[in-house]
């Protein structure tokens, strides 16, 4: 078990060198300007170990081929997939490979960015034995010296998210790979903070799933807030627009989760619409166990609907009476 799954490790990094390797190569070469129209520097390709797949349907095949490794172990670890007709292609082509780790550093899988618009825009390892999004955070291995220095962690959303950042000296965060946070997730975040920052995308679907997100992380015993990006459609694009400061600013400015939702849902319904507005926070309110964090989110939630905090205190009482 434990030789199989060393021997995974090391094809795995074995398959890295390679990608890395071509980046440098004149083959890579329109990889490497894609980067650097991204405007990621050198040291951040380093740290993250940065590589291209090359064009073609065997590269990789053969390079390993070399190695001893047969394609039916290949398919296995999700590099190669077979055709209907027999044999074996490439799986990973003519995209930017960023490896994805385990938290101690080794890497489990690879996520290929298109640099055109091909669907999908990342094509990520197959789930299966050896990767599991669900089960990993991208950069923590990274990031873990960052977490424990600064004292919490900033969950975003991409690879993108996280090399822009860190290359801007945010030194811990980490990506959820998308926008589906779980249970998994939160307890692996949590054996480094108890703390954190959520600063997923701007768009919809951004901020419905940091909703979720904190709700998981919360139910996990996890201290959240989260981050609204303003002028930006995500942390990449923010942190080149603002910097390091500007970044700052943003966590600053992080908010719990009911008065996150208080705001979304006056975006959404308007301050006219006091009853739907209240509706969104009151399962929220209902659930803060602590008397002293109850008041301060009663007192928040009053002030932004312009009512007295009594009126907010009957509503959820009467919200508890009637889903009990
Ligand atoms: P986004 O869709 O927010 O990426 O995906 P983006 O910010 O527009 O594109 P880049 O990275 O700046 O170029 C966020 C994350 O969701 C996962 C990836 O982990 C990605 O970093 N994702 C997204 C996929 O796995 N596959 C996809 O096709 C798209
Ligand atoms: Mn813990
Ligand atoms: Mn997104
Ligand atoms: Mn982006
Ligand atoms: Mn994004």
């Amino acid at each position: 078990r434990q030789g199989k799954k060393d021997r995974a490790f090391k094809i795995y990094g074995l398959v890295r060198d390679f990608y890395r390797i071509l980046l440098g190569k004149d083959i890579g070469a329109r990889a490497l300007q894609y980067l650097e129209s991204r405007n990621l520097s050198g040291a951040a390709r380093e740290t993250f170990q940065l590589g291209y797949a090359p064009p073609g349907w065997d590269n990789l095949i053969k390079f390993l081929a070399a190695r001893g490794i047969r394609e039916e172990e290949m398919v296995k670890l999700g590099l190669a997939q077979t055709r209907e007709t027999g044999g074996c292609y490439d799986r990973f082509r003519n995209r930017v490979m960023f490896p994805i780790w385990d938290s101690q550093g080794r890497v489990v899988g690879f996520g290929g960015r298109t640099m055109g618009d091909d669907n999908p825009k990342y094509l990520n390892s197959p789930e299966g034995e050896f990767f599991n999004k669900g089960q990993l955070l991208y950069g923590l291995h990274i990031a873990r010296k960052g977490i424990r220095e600064i004292g919490y962690a900033v969950l975003m959303e991409g690879y993108m998210d996280v090399v822009s950042t860190y290359q801007h000296g945010v030194t811990n965060a980490v990506a959820s790979l998308g926008t589906a946070f779980t249970r998994d997730q939160a307890k692996l975040l949590m054996a480094y903070t108890h703390d954190v920052v959520i600063a997923y995308d701007a768009d919809a679907a951004g901020v419905k799933a940091a909703v979720r997100a904190a709700e998981i992380l919360q139910n996990s015993g996890c201290q959240v807030r989260i981050a609204t990006i303003p002028g930006a459609k995500d942390p990449d694009e923010f942190i080149q627009k603002n910097g390091l400061a500007g970044w700052q600013k943003i966590i600053e400015n992080a908010v719990p989760l009911v008065q996150y939702k208080l705001m979304q849902a006056v975006k959404t319904y308007g301050l006219q619409n006091k009853r739907k507005v209240l509706q969104e926070v009151l399962p929220n309110l209902a659930a803060v166990a602590s008397p002293i964090e109850l008041e301060e989110a009663i007192k928040q939630t009053a002030t932004v609907l312009q009512v007295n905090w009594e009126t907010v205190l009957e509503e959820i009482k009467s919200f508890r009476k009637n889903t009990r």
